[in-house]
């Protein structure tokens, strides 16, 4: 017996996303895609770094799992290039994209690794964003296209399928903020693009039923940030609200009640003066289902009354004594894990959550004798995982961890220089090398717990 005990069958694994580890970019017939274009485009990403060759997992995804062997893992979370598949997002299917896949695949489940497949890790075809991209909804049915080709394919080894990867940062971070591919800085544009995310999920998880298979599930990852208010002034607990409606329930309220939160709706028919939704849209989302929820979970927000009339609320920085921040600057929030668990399980009940991705950045360095001592990894996954474990204790259906990342890779606008992996790569020779996090890692799966 462990102080902080797992289920032997918990799956304990690690996550990673194509477009962050593959490299191979104009290999085997893969087309373009919006993060191509993107990191390409001067002054997008930290020194202009791309993901051209990454961490050539590619070429390299045998080693790679010979590492997750190493490290026990149960589990392995990859996202698969829609561009590898669909070099133009539609249309002619390019085999050798399937074959990498399928090899990969087979691997894992050679190595007694279950695989977790995300459809869409936000590198969508660049030939379809030159024709509106997810503003246009004809790429619904494409993605649907698209999915429906990889279940086709692979429903007979891959049981757990999640059709998209936080739609809000797509939406938010792609479409109004601009700082992730395709740039755009328009907020109305990032709502019909959260919308038509929401829909092309509800498609392909219709379509997900004529592939069904008992051991079968689809679900969906969000990126769900509690919102705290600073104060309990009505204000702020009214920004805070406004906060978790913007982020969390916009798209857990669709993806679990077919429909989208009345308060949200009011404010943003307000402000953009149109329609988003169409009656068959509701109906798409009401008849699909999931069978998990993916919960990927980095900080919570701290949020105040607006500062700007015309805002919801104002987002502050943490400030209090013992206060830590990650490399990325977000701040070390443990019992927000805890929080958001139990509020999902209240309020929505779904059948299973996974955490698909939680992980910490830190400026890791490698030793003189060759070892990665980062002491503060091992210290945000105990907690993270302390957290995780008292939510399980209260009934919370968490039925696994997947912590980000395996490797460090190519994170989006800042490139290579911040560092998620467990297992540390040197940049200049593709040498990997497990740091101590994985090492502890190890022994926490062996012995379902610490
Ligand atoms: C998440 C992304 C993942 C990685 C981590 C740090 O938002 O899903 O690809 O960048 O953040």
């Amino acid at each position: 017996m462990t102080d902080t005990s797992f289920p032997t069958d918990f799956l304990w694994g690690t996550a990673t996303a194509a477009y962050q580890i593959e490299g191979a970019v104009t290999e085997g017939g893969r087309g373009e895609s919006i993060w191509d274009r993107f990191s390409h485009t001067p002054g997008m990403v930290y020194q202009n770094q791309n993901g051209d060759l990454a961490c050539d997992h590619y070429h390299r995804y045998r080693e790679d799992i010979r590492l997750m062997k190493a490290i026990g893992l149960r589990s392995y979370r990859f996202s698969t290039a829609w561009s590898r598949i669909f070099p133009a997002g539609s249309g002619k299917i390019n085999p050798p994209g399937l074959d990498f896949y399928q090899r990969l695949i087979d691997e894992l489940l050679a190595a007694g690794i279950v695989p977790m497949i995300t459809l869409y890790h936000w590198d969508l075809p660049q030939s379809l964003q030159d024709k509106g991209g997810w503003k246009n909804r004809d790429t619904v049915k494409y993605f649907t296209d698209y999915a429906g080709t990889m279940f086709d394919r692979f429903c007979d080894r891959v049981h757990l399928w999640i059709t998209h990867n936080e739609p809000w940062v797509v939406s938010f971070l792609g479409h109004d903020s601009g700082l992730h591919a395709p740039g755009i800085q328009d907020r109305k544009s990032a709502l019909e693009v959260s919308h038509n995310l929401l829909l092309s999920h509800a498609y392909a998880a219709l379509l997900f039923g004529e592939y069904r298979r008992a051991a079968s599930n689809i679900g969906i990852t969000l990126n769900i940030a509690p919102a705290y208010p600073n104060s309990d002034s009505p204000e702020d607990e009214q920004a805070a609200r406004y906060y978790d409606g913007y982020q969390n329930r916009w798209f857990l309220d669709p993806v679990f009640t077919g429909r989208y939160p009345e308060d949200m709706l009011e404010v943003y028919q307000k402000q953009f003066n149109a329609p988003l939704v169409e009656a068959e849209d509701l109906n798409a989302f009401q008849k699909s289902r999931i069978d998990f929820l993916g919960v990927n979970y980095y900080m919570r927000k701290l949020v105040c009354r607006p500062e700007d009339k015309g805002e919801l609320f104002t987002e502050l920085r943490p400030n209090y004594p013992g206060v830590q921040f990650t490399d990325m600057d977000w701040e070390v929030y443990a019992d927000g894990l805890y929080t958001l668990l139990t509020r999902i399980q209240r309020d929505y009940d779904p059948p299973v959550i996974y955490v698909t991705e939680n992980g910490i950045a830190c400026s890791d360095r490698v030793d003189d004798d060759g070892q990665i001592r980062d002491e503060a990894r091992i210290a945000y996954l105990r907690d993270h995982f302390s957290a995780a474990h008292r939510a399980m204790q209260e009934g919370v259906k968490l039925k696994g961890y997947y912590v980000w990342s395996l490797i460090d890779n190519f994170e989006w606008a800042y490139g290579v220089s911040k560092r998620f992996g467990i297992v540390y790569v040197d940049y200049k020779t593709q040498a990997r090398t497990l740091k101590s996090s994985a090492h502890w890692y190890r022994e926490v799966i062996g012995n379902s717990g610490f």
